[in-house]
């Protein structure tokens, strides 16, 4: 994906990381452990991370639900943003990532806010009991129109719903594209854009990984 790194994206991000965010062990460790444990370099980038907990405390959330933990480093994230007795769940197909996510959570201190459920996302979904107040979906992007439309049933009016990864250095806007996530994103986009239940915007990104963008919706 990241094929074209501008050194002015990392630049900014390293600086507004560095004046805004503050040191954190626990999340420092969560992607240490997740490097050992070789999993993907694909979590969100510390200011990303930041942006999403500050959007999920404009709910004053009660329920989050996640799909895609890798190894919980967005989690950690999110589940800070709850409310006492607040609780989190996320939802992920690979044991190992899981595994991994589990000791990454429970060091953070939030273990007991946060579920893991192993398996397919759109197996796990209907056993879910809503509302939530935010969503961020993150997982396998052939899939994510499923994962919005389950979003949305499991949410509430002013649930916030935010999906990674959409932009993809611009394919999803290059008709000629072939790549299965930029022609997920875009059956998703069609989709939600049709969807008289939201309000959806498009919010494109650089930074660390490269060029790409979040979608951003608001259930009505
Ligand atoms: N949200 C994480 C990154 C998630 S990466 C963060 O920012 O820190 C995407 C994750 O989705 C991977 O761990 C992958 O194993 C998982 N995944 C892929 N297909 C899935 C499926 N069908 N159901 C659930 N999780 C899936
Ligand atoms: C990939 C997945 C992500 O969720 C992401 O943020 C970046 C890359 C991937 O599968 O390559
Ligand atoms: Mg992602």
């Amino acid at each position: 994906m990241a094929d074209e790194l501008d050194p002015r994206w990392t630049r900014v991000d390293d600086y507004g990381a560095r004046l805004l965010l503050k040191p954190d062990r626990s999340l420092d460790l969560a992607l240490a452990d997740s490097e050992a444990a070789q999993l993907p370099a694909i979590a969100v980038t510390p200011l990303q991370g930041a942006f999403l907990h500050l959007l999920a405390r404009t709910t004053r959330p009660r329920a989050i639900l996640e799909i895609g933990t890798l190894g919980g480093y967005s989690t950690i994230w999110l589940a800070r943003a709850l409310e006492p007795g607040g609780r989190l769940i996320t939802l992920e197909y690979e044991r190992k990532h899981a595994d991994v996510a589990r000791k990454n959570i429970d060091r953070a201190g939030i273990g007991d806010r946060v579920e893991i459920k192993v398996g397919r996302a759109i197996d796990s979904l209907p056993s879910l009991t809503g509302p939530f107040d935010f969503v961020f979906i993150d997982a396998d992007k052939a899939t994510t129109t499923e994962y919005f439309q389950w979003a949305v049933t499991l949410g509430r009016s002013g649930t916030l719903v935010v999906v990674d990864n959409v932009v993809r250095e611009g394919a999803i806007a290059d008709e000629k594209t072939t790549e299965e996530g930029a022609l997920g994103m875009r059956r998703f986009l069609e989709a939600a854009g049709r969807d008289p239940r939201v309000t959806v915007s498009l919010l494109q990104t650089v930074g660390g990984k490269g060029y790409d963008g979040f979608a951003i919706a608001v259930v009505r």
